[in-house]
C-alpha cells in the first residue's frame, strides 16, 4: 500500500559527503489509524490564528474543559496518593486494593459478583478497548458493532486484523439496534457483540428489553459482549443505564467502565475491564489480555490509588452533573430543532447529540457541512461519517458547555443554514 505521508528528510551521507534523499517508510497500518473527532482541530486551530477569532469547541468530550471539576475528595485523594508515595510501577493487572474496590463497586452499582481476578485496570477505557482487540481475536475474526460507533472500536480493530462489521441502528426509534440487520450481519467467523450503551455519538440509552434482546442474539449465535458503560450514570430520564452483565446469566461480558465521564477525571486516564464468565469460557483471552497489559506495564500508580476514593467515596457530584447537563441537553434540543433543515433524536444520556442535515446540497457531505461551518462561522463540530457508515449525513456536537455558549454556537449554525439555503 502507498503511504500518503511524504517522509522525505535529506540526511548527509558521512562517507561520501553527498547529500542523497533517503526515504523512511511508516507503518500503513498505523498511518491508517483516524479518529474524527480530532480530525479537524489543527484545521480549526490555524483558522482562529489567521483570523483572530475565537473558535467555539463542541467536538470533545471532555466535562474538564468546560465548567465541570472534579469533587475535592478526588482531588484530594490523588495529591495524597502522590505524598504517600504512590509514584512505583504498580502491578500490571492494577493495584490490589482498587481492584478490591471495583469488585465493591460493581456489587453495588450494577449488583454483579465479581472476584478480584475478573478485574484489570487499565489506562482509560481507551486502552481496554485496545486490550480486547489486541488480545481476544484471531486475524479475519469478525466484530459486529453498532453503526454509527465511538471511532477507536473501528479503528483499533483494524489495526489489530480484526474486521468490524457495522450492524444498523433505526434513527427515528432513538437510534437502536437492529435486531433484523444483525441477523443478516452474523457469520460464522463473528466472535463478539459490542455494544455502547448509553451510546456514544447518538445519546441512545437500551431499555432492559434491549439489553436482554441483544444478550439472547448472543447466545444464539455464541458470540461474547463487549459492554462499554463509561456512561452509564450519565441519563436523563432513568436513574441508570440497565447494565448487560447483571442481566446476562451464562452469557460471557467483559465490561468496561472509567473514571473519564461520570467521575470527570479524563487526565487520569484511569478504566478498567471485568469479566462476567460463568462458564470460564473467556479464560484463554482473559489470559491473553493480561499479556498485553504486562507489556505496558501498569496504569497510572497514583491515579489508581485516587480512584478508590471516587469508587467508594460520595458519589453526590453525579446528581449535580446530571442535573446542569439536562438543563443543557433540553436546551441544545428545543433550540436546534428550531432551525429548518436540521432534525434530531432527543439523547437520553452521555453528552452527545447526532442531528442529521436535511439540506440537499450537504446531505451526502457531513464533512464539508462540518468544514464549511468551522470556516465560516468558527463552530466545531465532528462530521457523522468519522463514526462510520451510519453516520452520514449528520454531525455530533457535545452539549457540555453552558447554555449562553450553546446559544451562540446554535445562533451561528442557524445563520450558516439560512445562508447555505438561500
Ligand atoms: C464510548 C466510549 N468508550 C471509551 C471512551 C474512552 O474513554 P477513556 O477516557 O476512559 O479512555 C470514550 C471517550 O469518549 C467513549 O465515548
Amino acid at each position: 500500500m502507498k503511504s500518503s505521508v511524504k517522509n522525505i528528510f535529506p540526511r548527509s551521507d558521512f562517507h561520501s559527503g553527498v547529500l542523497e534523499m533517503i526515504k523512511f517508510k511508516a507503518s500503513p497500518r498505523a498511518l491508517e489509524i483516524s479518529y474524527a473527532i480530532r480530525d479537524l482541530v489543527l484545521v480549526a486551530e490555524k483558522i482562529a490564528k489567521e483570523t483572530n477569532e475565537k473558535i467555539l469547541y463542541l467536538n470533545i468530550g471532555d466535562p474538564g474543559q468546560f465548567d465541570f471539576k472534579l469533587p475535592d475528595h478526588m482531588k484530594k485523594a490523588l495529591c495524597n496518593a502522590v505524598n504517600e508515595d504512590y509514584n512505583f510501577y504498580a502491578h500490571s493487572a492494577g493495584l490490589p486494593e482498587l481492584r478490591h474496590a471495583i469488585v465493591e463497586y460493581e456489587k453495588r452499582k450494577n449488583g454483579i459478583s465479581l472476584s478480584v481476578d475478573d478485574v484489570f485496570v487499565t489506562s482509560g477505557t481507551a486502552e481496554a478497548i485496545n486490550a480486547i482487540l489486541a488480545a481476544a481475536f484471531l486475524p479475519g475474526e469478525e466484530i459486529l458493532i453498532p453503526s454509527p460507533i465511538y471511532p477507536p472500536y473501528l479503528s483499533a480493530a483494524k489495526f489489530f486484523g480484526v474486521n468490524p462489521v457495522e450492524y444498523n441502528t433505526i434513527e427515528e426509534e432513538g437510534w437502536i439496534p437492529d435486531l433484523d440487520d444483525m441477523r443478516k450481519k452474523v457469520s460464522t467467523r463473528t466472535k463478539a457483540l459490542i455494544i455502547i450503551n448509553p451510546n456514544n455519538p447518538t445519546g441512545a440509552v437500551y431499555s432492559n428489553k434491549l439489553v436482554k434482546d441483544l444478550i439472547d442474539f448472543a447466545g444464539e449465535y455464541d458470540l461474547f459482549v463487549v459492554s462499554d458503560e463509561i456512561y452509564d450514570q450519565i441519563v436523563y430520564d432513568i436513574n441508570k443505564a440497565p447494565n448487560t452483565a447483571s442481566l446476562a446469566n451464562d452469557i460471557p461480558v467483559l465490561g468496561l467502565f472509567g473514571l473519564s465521564k461520570v467521575y470527570l477525571a479524563t487526565g487520569w486516564r484511569l478504566g478498567y475491564v471485568y469479566k462476567h464468565d460463568p462458564n470460564n469460557v473467556l479464560d484463554e483471552i482473559w489470559s491473553a489480555i493480561m499479556k498485553f497489559l504486562t507489556v505496558r506495564i501498569s496504569a497510572s500508580t497514583p491515579a489508581q490509588k485516587a480512584a478508590i476514593a471516587a469508587l467508594l467515596g460520595s458519589q453526590e457530584h453525579i446528581k449535580v452533573l446530571v442535573k446542569r447537563l439536562k438543563e443543557r441537553r433540553d436546551f441544545f434540543y428545543r433550540r436546534i430543532n428550531e432551525i429548518e433543515g436540521i432534525s434530531t433524536q432527543l439523547p437520553k444520556g452521555a453528552f452527545y447529540i447526532f442531528p442529521k442535515i436535511e439540506i440537499p446540497s450537504y446531505s451526502d457531505d457531513d464533512f464539508g457541512f462540518v468544514l464549511d461551518l468551522l470556516k465560516s462561522k468558527k463552530v466545531l463540530f465532528v462530521h457523522g461519517s468519522g463514526f462510520g457508515r451510519k453516520g452520514r449525513g449528520h454531525f455530533r456536537s457535545v452539549f457540555l458547555p453552558p447554555i449562553h455558549v450553546l446559544e451562540e454556537a446554535l445562533d451561528r449554525l442557524e445563520r450558516f443554514v439560512k445562508e447555505i439555503k438561500k
